[in-house]
């Protein structure tokens, strides 16, 4: 926690800083600058960051897009309205598309810290998310001040108070999908309670053993978008993260205020990024085309982790192995780092990580083979 200094005057509440935990990642230095000793250098397999090209059509779009000198606007250009419902129609199956059920963000990382501000949840209210998740529904739930709850089940958790329930398949850390089964459970017992169910799906592209659902297929949803939203991003599908571009797709009523509310924020996407990202959706040839990439990054370690006594667990689809030596993770984590590889401890996505690793497969292929032939040696 962020303890105020001596110096400083101690403020009569809890500063916004104070409610929340430790920055994860500073936890890792140590073993970075371990792993970076290494006399072949460091392969870093913890953060999920892509590492290939931009694709060059959309270096083109956004180049080309270069001159805007006014303000773009936070529901984006009709162009890339377009872009964003055509997608959904074509790759979620989503139906009954209009502009007013979507909404651009600033990458998906500022929308799921801000989104239960945005929605003016706080104290009595609760932000429900997997046991094993992403860091930042917490954090989101923290800079609101509503209670967040983890869940195993959706469909166990107490309503009461309930007012925003994350699902996240693929999942990260786990890569675990769910079924169409699982998800049409979560949704109608949300929509049992009244509770507004929002889908991380920024990993749909990349299903390895399982074919990922949308929450807005309306095998799930009932061809109904009432109380779904769902979140996607450019960042793991075009290699995109330096951009910053992601966005939203669902319930118009919920999307309606949230835009609102953003516009006062000026939470807006550059304009030349609102450009490349028409490019990217309309492009499947550079998603097959990393796929293929991630594919044999996936294989060749997935093959060496199992050979050196590790078990992978989940990891049908996402970007990460999520693998175990039946040890505390950062037994693991500081044994790796002494042969140059950086992984993401289990315990980062929840305790009930504390024996598992997370192995991003986003290095290149240089980096993947030196990491194979260290964990031979
Ligand atoms: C589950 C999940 N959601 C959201 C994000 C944020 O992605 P971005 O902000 O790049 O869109 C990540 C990034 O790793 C993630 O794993």
């Amino acid at each position: 926690m962020g303890a105020a200094s001596s110096s400083q005057p101690v403020s009569p509440r809890a500063s916004l800083r104070d409610r929340l935990p430790d920055f994860p990642w500073d936890r890792l230095e140590p073993y970075k600058a371990t792993a970076a000793a290494h006399a072949d250098g460091i392969v870093d397999l913890s953060v999920g960051t892509p590492v290939d090209p931009v694709p060059a059509l959309v270096r083109q779009a956004l180049t080309d897009a270069a001159d805007s000198p006014g303000y773009p606007t936070v529901w984006g250009t009709a162009a890339l309205r377009d872009a964003l419902t055509g997608w959904a129609a074509d790759r979620l199956g989503a139906r009954g598309l209009e502009h007013t059920n979507v909404l651009p963000v600033v990458g998906s990382k500022e929308l799921v810290a801000w989104l239960p501000t945005q929605l003016g949840l706080g104290a009595g209210d609760k932000v429900a998310y997997p046991r094993l998740a992403y860091p930042t529904y917490e954090v989101g739930a923290r800079l609101a001040g509503a209670e967040p709850v983890v869940y195993d089940e959706p469909w166990e958790l107490d309503p009461s108070g309930l007012k925003l329930l994350w699902l996240n398949s693929p999942s990260n850390p786990t890569g675990r999908v769910l079924g169409a089964d699982e998800l049409r459970r979560a949704v109608a017992w949300a929509r049992e309670h009244d509770v507004l169910v929002v889908s991380d799906e920024c990993y749909l592209e990349l299903g390895w053993e399982a074919d990922p659902v949308s929450v807005l297929h309306p095998d799930v949803c009932g061809g109904s978008h009432e109380g779904l939203v769902a979140v996607h991003s450019l960042s793991k599908r075009s290699n995109l993260a330096g951009y910053r571009s992601a966005f939203l797709v669902g319930d118009a009523a919920v999307l309606g205020d949230l835009l609102q509310i953003r516009k006062h924020g000026g939470m807006m996407i550059a304009a030349p990024v609102q450009a490349a990202t028409v490019a990217a959706l309309g492009d499947t040839a550079h998603v097959a085309e990393q796929r293929e990439r991630y594919a044999r990054r996936r294989a060749a370690l997935r093959g060496a982790f199992e050979a050196a006594g590790f078990r992978i667990e989940h990891s049908e689809a996402s970007l990460y192995l999520w693998a175990t030596r039946d040890e505390p993770c950062w037994d693991t984590v500081g044994e790796l780092a002494e042969r140059g590889i950086l992984v993401a401890p289990g315990d980062f996505y929840g305790a009930a990580g504390e024996r598992f690793v997370r192995i991003a497969f986003t290095a290149t292929d240089e980096r993947v083979a030196a990491a194979v032939r260290r964990l031979a040696e």
